[in-house]
């Protein structure tokens, strides 16, 4: 741990956690927190509870957050301001931009911000001098000359055609990103290029992808930031090896096949010397460094999918919008900063209403790997339970992520979510206008209709449907005697009370994009600090990595397989019985 940073605090040692559980206790016994009585209560409700964000810098971005449908009145949000400047919220973020080695466990800045630090704006620059932060600007150039060349066909392939299909191989923050983001952007691709993403290592991912693939006209690109991920490595080696055959066989020289992988194979990692051991020289790499965490990488270089197929200019009006809501996450107020307190409902909902899960719900077909995309950001980050000291907590700290996009989920989990016995916080997100008008006769009709599904759900879970409503509109009067009528009445009830976030904004745009995803970036950080945890480092997925790696050695024959509880040695016999080779 840096010297100048000290251990967190329990996030329940903090005298505002006090506060808010004893508010949380006392409106459990007298509900006070009731979204009817609160909006009755107060007409100004939404004014006061929705934050208006507009971009200070790069393409004019604005969002709507509402937040006026959350379980919290004027002393919740007090006590919870309160909380974040006990956690250090403010401190910790500027350590953060500074440069300071805040993942401590791994001894390394954080400073994916710095990746898109344009414009003049000293606080958002890191002081530490951290090696590479110079180089961000060499290396966005690099990635601009060469998506031009790959766009317009100046790049020709071993046969001379231009590249027709880019290959993203990669896991991770080194896929979820690359892909959520083209997917998100799908109107701004350049149609006569398709994008894949294999990450995978189940052998099905790369042959259904090779499948579709013409070894003429295809750019693979490998990304990872380590380069030895055996997932990618793999992967990667498989292309290769397609890739020579199908060249010997159309070169029918095999030194000449090898030669070809110039053409048709570029690298995005930090560590130059396994890219080069792999056979890509180090003009085709495009580096990143250690400061940037996988799961925030789209950023760096790893975003180079992104700008092969949305082009330059839009990959980089996607990072001055994540700079836009870094300067608002930087110099705004606690309470009208929207990331601060987007984190704060969450810890509200995790450590005193007892929420196991939060969903994210895009009303956008193009956001639909949205939910993924924060999955591993989320849960990667804070699915931790001892404290950058060393404490164990005594909290809740990461939730569960998930979502799908609208209105597929409303015929799927939606269910539950009005009327199961889970709470569960959402938010839903959504354009004003859509990028498409299917209709020629009523060009907006499904988007009005998706939109009106939108205001509606949210609506309903707050509002919800009372004994009174139902029964006036069965014609069922109280105490019918009916039991199967009663019964009816009583599964008709929508209880209510179940908050959830709005976010709108005018237009899915690459600078709109870009905000959304800072802004989530940094809710999570905000939720970190609050729950001492460090955000960045992901030790949880190390152990059953090295298991793996072991067993795999042993997979030949049944004697081979030593060391394992039953289940697991049953588990691997019986795949030795019943597999063909
Ligand atoms: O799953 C662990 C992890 O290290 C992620 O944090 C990372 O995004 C992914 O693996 C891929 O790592 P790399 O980019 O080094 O291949």
């Amino acid at each position: 741990m840096s010297p100048t940073q000290p251990p967190p605090k329990l996030l329940t040692s903090l005298p505002a956690y006090q506060t808010l559980q004893s508010i949380y206790t006392t409106q459990k016994s007298t509900p006070t927190l009731t979204l009817r009585s609160l909006f009755d209560k107060d007409p100004q409700r939404f004014e006061k509870l929705s934050r208006a964000y507009e971009s200070t810098y790069g393409p004019p971005t604005q969002l709507l957050v509402d937040l006026s449908k959350n379980l919290i009145n004027d002393d919740v949000l007090e006590a919870l301001l309160q909380l974040a400047k006990e956690a250090g919220v403010e401190e910790q973020r500027d350590r953060m931009f500074a440069g300071e080695h805040i993942n401590t466990s791994e001894d390394r800045a954080v400073l994916h911000t710095a990746l898109r630090n344009f414009g003049d704006s000293p606080s958002l620059a890191p002081t530490s001098n951290e090696a590479g932060v110079s180089e961000v600007q060499e290396v966005l150039s690099h990635m601009e000359k060469f998506t031009e060349q790959i766009r317009s066909g100046e790049w020709k392939g071993f046969t001379g055609k231009p590249i027709t299909a880019i290959v993203n191989i990669g896991i991770g923050g080194s896929d979820l990103g690359p892909s959520m983001v083209v997917n998100a952007l799908t109107p701004y691709t350049q149609r006569s290029l398709r994008a894949f993403f294999v990450s995978n290592i189940d052998g099905t991912h790369i042959a259904e992808t090779l499948r579709e693939c013409d070894a003429e006209t295809t750019l693979f690109v490998i990304a990872s930031k380590t380069f030895t991920t055996q997932e990618t490595m793999e992967n990667a080696g498989t292309a290769k090896a397609w890739f020579i055959a199908a060249a010997a066989s159309k070169l029918s020289d095999a030194k000449k096949a090898e030669d070809a992988v110039s053409k048709h194979f570029v690298a995005v990692s930090t560590n130059t010397s396994s890219v080069t051991q792999f056979g890509i020289s180090p003009s085709n790499m495009f580096p990143f460094w250690d400061w940037v965490g996988g799961r925030y990488s789209l950023w760096s270089s790893i975003g180079l999918s992104i700008a092969l197929m949305v082009g330059y200019p839009n990959f980089r009006q996607l990072l001055e919008g994540a700079h836009g809501m870094d300067l608002h996450f930087k110099q705004t107020k606690l309470e009208d900063n929207i990331p601060i307190l987007l984190g704060l409902l969450g810890v509200w909902y995790g450590d005193f209403w007892g929420a196991q899960s939060v969903a994210v719900l895009p009303y956008d077909q193009y956001m639909s790997r949205f939910a993924e995309y924060f999955q591993q950001a989320d849960m990667e980050s804070n699915g931790k339970s001892v404290t950058r000291g060393g404490e164990r907590v005594n909290y809740q700290t990461g939730p569960i992520l998930w979502g799908a996009s609208g209105t597929n989920g409303q015929h799927s989990f939606y269910q539950l979510l009005h009327q199961g016995t889970k709470l569960v916080p959402a938010d839903f997100l959504a354009p004003c206008t859509s990028h498409n008008a299917p209709r020629a006769d009523d060009p907006t009709l499904h988007h009005r209709i998706l939109l009106s599904n939108f205001f509606a759900q949210t609506e309903a879970l707050a509002f919800g449907k009372s004994e009174v409503e139902v029964r006036e509109e069965l014609g069922i009067k109280e105490g019918s005697g009916d039991t199967q009528k009663e019964a009816l009445v009583k599964s008709k009830v929508f209880e209510g009370n179940r908050p959830s976030t709005s976010v709108m904004f005018p237009l899915m745009t690459p600078a709109t994009l870009g905000a959304l995803i800072s802004m989530y970036e940094h809710k999570i950080f905000t939720q970190g600090v609050v729950w001492g945890v460090n955000s960045f480092d992901q030790m949880g997925v190390e152990l059953g990595k090295v298991l793996a790696k072991n067993i795999l050695k042993q997979l030949g024959k049944p004697e081979d397989v030593k060391g394992h509880d039953s289940s697991t040695a049953g588990l691997i016999h019986y795949y030795q019985k019943f597999r063909k080779e």
